[in-house]
């Protein structure tokens, strides 16, 4: 079993109840009433899942020691109580950005779109992880799965971050993106 893969599936069972499926660019992902998010050993696409993604965390590749450290001191953990908001957001880049060298990369992700930057000014608010696919198969309908969870009060701030990261230049290479919102209901 590997700690670092993780699945995220569409239907009707899960922890969290979705309350909107938004196609931002490229192909939908059907609608589902559910999603759990699901950690270790891959399930195969089980009676009532719609879709099933899976995505690895790993080290990361543009941060510099001074922003490592920053988000090491500031961000905060998932899973906190209060934090019953979560977006998960399927992005796919295109194949210009995956022919750029590494620091190109970084400079179109930092240095032009800056966000980094941005994104550190939303800790602690906002708690998240990022899922590489790119390496699990040939035909990954996605490169990244992200996943954010923040309390109620801070969704508008929320929406004003992926609205500040989708108008950069980063961005002109973003060829698919669903947004997906859910709710964690009390239990
Ligand atoms: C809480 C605010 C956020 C922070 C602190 C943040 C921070 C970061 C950092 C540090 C990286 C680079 C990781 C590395 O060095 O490999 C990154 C990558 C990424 N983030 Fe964010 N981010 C935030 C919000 C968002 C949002 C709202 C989205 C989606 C709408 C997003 C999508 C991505 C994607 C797709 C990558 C991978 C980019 C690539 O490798 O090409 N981030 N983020």
């Amino acid at each position: 079993m590997n700690p670092r893969l993780f699945a995220f599936a569409g239907g009707d069972n899960g922890l969290w109840r979705v309350v909107e499926n938004k196609t931002v660019a490229g192909e939908a992902l059907a609608d589902v009433r559910r999603l759990s998010v699901l950690n270790g050993a891959v399930p195969l696409l089980s009676g009532d899942a719609k879709w099933l993604l899976r995505g690895v965390t790993s080290n990361e590749r543009y941060v510099t020691r001074a922003e490592k450290d920053f988000l090491v001191a500031n961000q905060p953990r998932l899973g906190r109580p209060e934090a019953i908001c979560a977006a998960f957001i399927p992005i796919r880049k295109t194949e210009a950005w995956w022919a750029l060298a590494q620091d190109e990369r970084r400079r179109i992700l930092e240095e032009s779109s800056k966000h980094i930057e941005t994104g550190l000014k939303y800790l602690p608010a906002v708690a998240r992880r990022l899922h590489h696919c790119r390496d699990l198969a040939d035909n990954e309908p996605f490169d990244f799965l992200t996943w954010f969870e923040y309390a109620p009060s801070d969704s508008a701030a929320f929406d004003e971050l992926v609205a500040e990261l989708r108008a950069t230049e980063e961005w002109t290479y973003v060829e698919r993106e669903i947004d997906i919102r859910v709710v964690r209901d009390e239990v």
